[in-house]
């Protein structure tokens, strides 16, 4: 392999190659990065008819010590279901109510994670004519132990009207599967409604679970592309995201069903905590947007204006100053500053749909004349023919076998170069089915070999980002994932730490990199130089993939060093490999597939290195 380091060929490499695609699939974010512990915390989850299926809530007491219900009496208009607790025991009376009292419960997502000395931020709205003695408590997941209690207490007309009660719990237990009661041993009707529960210490105290947080941040990602995906379009248009139902004051969003990973998210994690997301990691948000067009239902280009109207109103929301109207609201929310939104993708794998081009074109001209600095990303493919309409970028995605992903390490060898023309935007790609399981080494290894492709191609690939990001263990809708989690632990799948190996290459330089004309198929390599910004030094890290079964004696020579030095000191080589192609991690063994590094002997302008198979 010969690396030209003498600065003649190299060229950079785009500032934003690699970043993340999140999105609300698997529980990625309800239930995931989103800390909110309370599932369907507003009732609204059974939808607007009464009675409804309160799920995940159960009923602590039988119907002659409890009656519970839904009605619509909530104070909140946009999700107006309330719960209504009918208490028929009293311990002052004769029907004495159950040892623990009577209530309700909520398991969270497949339990809570209460740790010990943490401390927890519950929030109820209560209203009952007569007085009220509640006992608010954080559990073991059978609810017999105690992690953290405390009392409401109100006299009669104190709740007549509904009243927020905020309370900080301080755990004296751990459990990872807890749950949250409220319970009483007063006769009377209460109305509960908004009960959330989350802990204080988040990511940059915005929520976010700071353990995710961190892994991503560990990736050094340059951009993030939300909230999908599919969960942007729906399964019908009634059921996409939508942004205006998911800003403003948590306990007024009436959160929605998402029809095509089947769960409900009360929105906590609305397009205001994206935005703050990505600003919070110092990255560019990717906002895709519905424009028009669902997995089953289409709207009319002749009809669009009110869909392009409002993607307008969410630029604004993100960009305006403090006083417009959206930015108002922003500001509100508290965040005056504008946030650094550039990127709008419009739809998501919509473009063979009827209606994709005539409402894309609707969206590009609306944002382009009123955010001309704006990149506009399309669905349609421009790597092997030119589009037919305008972009900045457009979409690429790529769920294959591992064979057929490391043969696309030259995908985009012969795209066609110009300066003017739109780029590629790699937003999703995985290995998929029986060669990937849930995460194995083979995907990774053959994703290794298409991301040094992607490297190679960075004139013509702006970005990449692995699809999808996050799993909830319990709530396998998609395999394989990057980041796999329950409601306390995390690790990376193989997939995930080959990105690892990517993270200084946004802004390196490319040099060039040559097998000689005899070498393996089975392998690829790039090259790329980069300034740490810590120590001033500059770095070379070649990447090398043998894909093969069979141990490869590699020469490489670093040529056009100059005078420069190469220091043996500090140099290191990193491998990721495995014994077995289909070895995966797992919560029992995080680490059994992850990159070791050690020293590298002899770091020089010629090198001998054993590339052992895969
Ligand atoms: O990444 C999972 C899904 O795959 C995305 O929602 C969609 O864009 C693609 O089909």
């Amino acid at each position: 392999l010969i690396v030209d380091a003498s600065g003649n060929s190299s060229r950079p490499i785009p500032e934003t190659l690699f970043g993340i695609f999140f999105e609300e699939i698997n529980h990625a974010g309800a239930g995931g990065l989103w800390t909110e512990l309370v599932s369907n915390r507003g009732f609204e989850a059974g939808g607007p008819n009464i009675p409804s299926n309160i799920d995940p809530w159960s009923v602590i007491g039988n119907e002659s010590a409890i009656v519970v219900s839904t009605d619509r009496s909530s104070c909140f208009s946009r999700n107006i279901i309330a719960l209504r607790m009918e208490v028929l025991c009293d311990n002052a009376g004769s029907n004495i109510c159950p040892a623990g009292g009577v209530g309700i419960f909520n398991p969270g997502y497949w339990g809570m994670n209460i740790e010990q000395g943490k401390s927890y931020k519950v929030v109820l709205y209560v209203r009952s004519v007569e007085s009220v003695n509640l006992s608010v408590s954080l559990t073991s997941s059978d609810g017999l132990q105690s992690l953290a209690t405390t009392n409401v207490i109100a006299a009669a007309v104190e709740f007549s009207n509904w009243t927020k009660v905020q309370l900080l719990l301080e755990a004296k237990g751990t459990d990872h599967k807890a749950r949250l009661q409220i319970t009483t041993t007063k006769k009377g009707v209460i109305w509960l409604d908004q009960v959330s529960a989350m802990p204080v210490d988040t990511y940059k105290g915005h929520g976010f679970r700071k353990e995710l947080v961190s892994m991503i941040a560990d990736l050094k990602p340059k951009f993030m592309r939300f909230p999908g995906g599919c969960f942007v379009e729906g399964e019908w248009l009634r059921n996409a995201f939508r942004w205006k139902e998911t800003i403003g004051p948590w306990e007024e969003r009436p959160g929605h069903f998402g029809d095509v990973w089947m769960y409900w998210t009360d929105d906590g994690l609305g397009y205001f905590e994206f935005l703050q997301l990505a600003e919070d990691l110092g990255i560019l948000p990717v906002w895709v947007v519905n424009n028009g067009v669902s997995h089953n239902d289409e709207v009319y280009t002749s009809t669009i204006l009110p869909f392009v109207q409002e993607i307008l109103d969410s630029i604004e929301f993100a960009r305006g100053n403090a006083d417009s109207k959206w930015g108002s609201i922003r500001a509100a929310m508290g965040h005056p500053e504008p946030f650094n939104l550039t990127y709008i993708a419009i739809g998501n794998e919509d473009c063979g749909k009827i209606y994709y081009r005539g409402n894309y074109l609707k969206f590009y001209y609306a944002i382009k004349d009123a955010y001309p600095d704006i990149k506009i990303i399309s669905n349609c493919d421009g790597s092997s023919q030119q589009l037919d309409h305008p972009a900045d970028m457009y979409d690429f995605h790529i769920y294959t076998s591992a064979n057929d992903m490391f043969s696309k390490a030259n995908r985009f060898d012969r795209t066609t170069r110009s300066n003017t023309g739109p780029k590629a935007f790699v937003s999703e790609y995985a290995v998929t089915g029986s060669d990937a399981g849930t995460g194995s080494f083979l995907a990774a290894l053959a994703e290794a070999g298409f991301l040094i492709g992607l490297e190679r191609n960075s004139d013509v690939v702006e970005m990449a980002s692995y699809a999808p990001l996050f799993v909830n263990d319990n709530n396998r809708r998609w395999n394989p994932d990057a980041i796999v989690f329950n409601s306390w632990q995390q690790y990376g799948t193989p997939s995930y730490w080959v990105q690892y190996f990517f993270k200084e290459s946004s802004g390196a330089t490319l040099l060039p990199a040559t097998f000689q004309a005899n070498s393996s198929n089975s392998l690829v390599a790039s090259a790329i130089t980069w300034q740490n910004s810590e120590n001033n030094n500059y770095y070379l890290r070649i990447k090398i993939v043998n894909f093969g079964n069979t141990s490869m004696n590699l020469k490489i020579s670093v040529v056009g060093l100059g005078s420069k030095h190469v220091r043996s000191v500090g140099s290191t080589k990193t491998i990721l490999t495995s014994s077995n192609l289909m070895d995966e991690n797992s919560f029992k063994e995080p680490n059994k597939v992850a990159p070791i590094q050690s020293t590298l002997e002899k770091a020089g302008p010629d090198m001998d290195v054993v590339l052992t198979p895969h």
